[in-house]
């Protein structure tokens, strides 16, 4: 039965934002809940305009909706979305930037000094009873003072880069541009960044421009004492080189947000725990920014049905 309200598509729930809030103003659809995903879009092909999704949409979708008009992404990152597919079809893409920005840079910071002072090690070495047995564990490494490489000095970059500067580190980055509005030295390639680097941490966009980007080469010119963070996407690392380089010896230990295939994490880093730390991508998850993340999506949907400009439309 037509509602008069305009069908909106949600691919998954929203983060802290049941979707009861804005069932007077949307059809709410829930695409992950559907039995039939395809007889769910064929109901939808001609009247749904907006759709939501938290990581992925792809062009198949968006030829089985041929009137959708804008994809609403919760979260920063959208390399889920086919963005050049949309933009074919007319289809407006928006993001969540900004509001995640200062709790994934706390985050990309506990981690970094998690892995160097071996704080989960720590707490395994206590519970296994081996401070009683064995004595005071191994040592960690001195972070305060030391040289922080930020491979993608946006937003989030920034904001770690200024919390570091605190811990009276120095900084240096790369990005494919040079930066005028920053007196952090720039390195002109990632493997020019980590030479320099005492601690790599990741925070650039997934897609193909990162696709391995941080590979032997890069982990190799950290090197033996080095540590590398990544909280941007997983693919933007070499996973099996990874492996090695912790296993062999070649850095010293890593912290890992982010997985190619969420939530599988490869095999081969399972049973490197001594040296790398694993955590189920919660760098934005916080309740305050979650929910802010799922309200700018929400807002973004409305200024679209409404007629009105985007809040965020990605670039
Ligand atoms: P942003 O402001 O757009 O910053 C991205 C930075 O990466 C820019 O400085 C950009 O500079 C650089 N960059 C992009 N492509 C590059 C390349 N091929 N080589 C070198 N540098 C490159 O984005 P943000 O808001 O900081 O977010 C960054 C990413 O963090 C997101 O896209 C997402 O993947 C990830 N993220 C993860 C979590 C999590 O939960 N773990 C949460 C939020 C965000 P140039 O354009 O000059 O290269
Ligand atoms: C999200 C993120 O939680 O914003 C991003 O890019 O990686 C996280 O904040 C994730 O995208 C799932 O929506």
């Amino acid at each position: 039965m037509a509602t008069g309200k305009p069908d909106v598509l949600f691919v998954n729930p929203l983060y802290n934002y049941p979707l009861e809030e804005v069932a007077g103003i949307f059809e709410n659809h829930k695409y992950w809940e559907a039995d039939d995903k395809d007889a769910l879009l064929a109901s939808l092909s001609s009247t749904c305009r907006a759709a939501v999704t938290r990581s992925t949409f792809s062009s198949e979708m968006m030829d089985k909706l041929p009137n959708l008009g804008i994809i609403a992404v919760c979260g920063v990152g959208y390399d889920g979305v086919d963005d050049e597919a949309a933009r074919q079809r007319g289809i407006a893409v928006t993001n969540t930037p900004d509001v995640l920005t200062e709790d994934v840079a706390d985050y990309a910071l506990a981690l970094l000094l998690a892995v160097a002072r071996l704080i989960p090690q720590g707490e395994r070495y206590l519970r296994e009873g081996r401070w009683k047995r064995e004595g005071p564990m191994r040592y960690g490494r001195r972070v305060h003072g030391g040289k922080l490489g930020v491979l993608g000095l946006g937003r989030i970059g920034s904001s770690l880069a200024r919390r570091c500067e605190a811990l009276s580190m120095r900084i240096g980055y790369h990005n494919r541009n040079q930066r005028e509005d920053v007196a952090y030295q720039y390195f002109d390639s990632a493997e020019a960044l980590a030479l320099w680097s005492d601690f790599l941490v990741v925070v650039t966009p997934g897609g193909d421009s990162t696709l391995r980007l941080v590979n032997a080469e890069v982990l190799d010119a950290l090197g033996p004492d080095g540590i590398l963070i990544n909280v941007g996407r997983g693919s933007t690392v070499d996973d099996a080189a990874l492996a090695a380089a912790l296993s062999e010896g070649r850095i010293a230990g890593a912290g890992l947000d982010v997985f190619v295939d969420e939530p599988n994490v490869p095999e081969a880093f399972l049973g490197l725990e001594d040296k790398l730390v694993l955590q189920p991508h919660q760098a934005s998850a916080t309740h305050d920014t979650r929910r802010a993340m799922s309200r700018l999506c929400i807002d973004n949907v409305s200024a679209f049905l409404d007629g009105r400009e985007l809040l965020s439309p990605v670039p």
